[in-house]
């Protein structure tokens, strides 16, 4: 009785917003480059994770570095059901890439379950550039490229699969790095 009363009253304290509200607390232009947040799936495999990763930058302000192949760019181009195109970095060659960010003063945070790892709960939001590197969907982030994170984030898992989906992943820790949640 008390459990109805009391989910009543949060009831009636939620409201929905309308499609137009919705529209007018989000910025009016498409961003050429945010610059402060990028999602780096460099070793992709499905084109679905990409357009999904996508969605998530555009929804927190980030980028999103992907490899320069035809293949990646189709199917950013079906995945991509936003109105106005998000900002997409081509990344031709991944180590020397991530060196230089780190030599220009990024922060890269590689996404996995790694020893040493922090967990999603005590990373604070990004306050300076950060690269945010998600691994290969069969075989994570290749050795040569843990060796230029700064750090690593992991999302503790309570169930029986041994990884989530790389995008799902993506999409948590870039919300943390945004400090949205
Ligand atoms: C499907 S997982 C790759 C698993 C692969 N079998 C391996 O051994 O590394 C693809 C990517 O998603 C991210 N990922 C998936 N689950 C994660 C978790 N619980 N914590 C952190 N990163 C995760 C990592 O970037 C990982 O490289």
């Amino acid at each position: 009785m008390l459990e109805r009363r009391r989910s009543r009253a949060v009831n009636a304290a939620i409201r929905v917003r309308t499609p137009r509200e919705i529209r007018s607390a989000r910025r009016p232009r498409a961003h050429r480059c945010w610059g402060h947040l990028v999602a780096a799936p460099l070793w992709p495999m499905h084109g679905a994770n990409l357009g999904t990763l996508l969605r998530t930058c555009d929804a927190v302000g980030a980028c999103l570095a992907v490899p320069p192949f035809r293949w990646v760019d189709e199917a950013l181009a079906r995945g991509n059901t936003l109105r106005r195109p998000a900002c997409v970095h081509r990344v031709g060659n991944p180590l020397r890439w991530l060196a230089e960010e780190r030599r220009a003063g990024a922060a890269v945070l590689g996404v996995e379950l790694a020893d040493e790892a922090v967990r999603l709960a005590d990373l604070p939001a990004a306050r300076r550039r950060t690269v945010m590197v998600l691994g290969h969907e069969a075989t994570g982030i290749p050795p040569e490229a843990l060796d230029l994170l700064d750090g690593a984030v992991e999302i503790p898992m309570i169930g029986t699969g041994s990884s989530l989906n790389v995008a799902v992943a993506g999409s948590l820790v870039l919300y943390r790095l945004a400090g949205l949640v």
